[in-house]
């Protein structure tokens, strides 16, 4: 008798089910009426009357060890059942959800692309990383030329120099080594330098560079272009003004103003009181750099310009720290909801 307890003891607590059915089916075979257990108990009047007290005690242990056992079976199943039966209320109404809005920098450069596009410029990219033929020696900056300093490149590797591109006038290069005139494109990227970073000043910022290369390109039609793009991007009251420049790779160089938006051409503190600020360099593609593409500059003229979309941004929407494009506060970028 002892053994036979210890047995189904022993089965009892091995016992597992995968449905509620079979728990049923547990607590049938053992403690049911006809069950294993209870069949034990009618064995009980069989056992010898000294060690009744012994035996009595192991088998009410089995038969509550096995009550237990499907007990907790059972409402392990319970609550298993009371997790699905919290199915999600599709009637319920859709939790509001925040529609996103364009980075006021996306909306500008959209803008710049869409206003030269209307006068059939089309829009290619270049690579950040780039040599230094296409960032700097192509575009006829000579070897001891102080923007090839440490101070405001970021080198990669040296010997040769790979570098994040300064400028995207890089991409220029890369075009006109590739296409042959007439060219009518303009290159938005972002540009890299060593910069403490200000409200001013970034060590990463984005560029639209642009470049038309055809026979017989005048600074008049550099001239046009600048004071189409400028009335279109600010207002048709803006006025430009040129100002002689220098870059290495163009001549003559420029660089223009645009009559402050803010103040009206009265004076602020953001364009300092002069009336005027600067928005882009630009000028006549210089001989060598086309030369050094393979463009007979005996040929082909041309003109280039390039402007910092932050500072354009800066000037539309009248933001005064320039870190605030970068620190994706969505209290500040939902502002702009323009529909670029
Ligand atoms: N690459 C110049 C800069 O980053 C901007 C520039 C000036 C671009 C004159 C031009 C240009 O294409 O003709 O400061």
């Amino acid at each position: 008798m002892k053994d036979r307890i210890d047995q189904l003891l022993a089965e009892i607590n091995t016992i597992r089910a995968i449905s509620m059915d079979e728990v049923e089916q547990l607590r049938l075979k053992y403690l049911s009426k006809k069950g294993l257990v209870s069949a034990l108990f009618d064995d009980f009047k069989g056992v010898p009357a000294g060690s009744k007290r012994e035996v009595g005690q192991l088998l009410n242990e089995l038969k509550n060890k096995a009550q237990q056992k499907l007990d907790d079976l059972k409402s392990q199943f319970e609550q298993r059942e009371e997790v699905s039966a919290a199915k999600p209320d599709l009637t319920r109404p859709a939790g509001h959800i925040e529609p996103g809005t364009r980075h006021p920098l996306s909306i500008v450069r959209n803008q710049i692309i869409e206003i030269f596009g209307r006068i059939g410029y089309t829009v290619a990219d270049g690579p950040e990383i780039e040599d230094d033929w296409h960032n700097f020696s192509a575009l006829n900056f000579t070897p001891d030329h102080p923007a090839r300093d440490m101070q405001d490149t970021f080198f990669i590797a040296q010997d040769p120099d790979i570098l994040l591109r300064t400028h995207t006038s890089s991409v220029q290069i890369r075009t006109m080594e590739s296409t042959k005139p007439p060219i009518r494109m303009i290159f938005p990227g972002r540009v890299f330098r060593n910069e403490a970073i200000s409200a001013r000043a970034h060590c990463i910022f984005h560029q639209v560079e642009g470049l038309y290369i055809d026979k017989n390109v005048s600074f008049a039609d550099l001239k046009q272009t600048l004071m189409y793009f400028a009335k279109e991007m600010f207002g048709e009251h803006t006025k430009i003004r040129l100002r002689p420049s220098y870059f290495p790779f163009t001549e003559p160089s420029g660089e223009m103003d645009v009559s402050c938006n803010i103040c009206g051409g009265v004076g602020c503190n953001i364009c300092k009181y002069t009336g005027w600020v600067e928005i882009l360099g630009c000028g006549m593609v210089d001989p060598n750099a086309l030369d050094n593409c393979g463009i007979d500059s005996k040929s082909y003229t041309g003109f280039a310009f390039g402007m910092g979309i932050e500072r354009i941004t800066m000037l539309k929407y009248q933001i005064r720290d320039l870190r605030l494009f970068y620190e994706n506060d969505v209290r500040f970028l939902k502002q702009f909801t323009g529909a670029f």
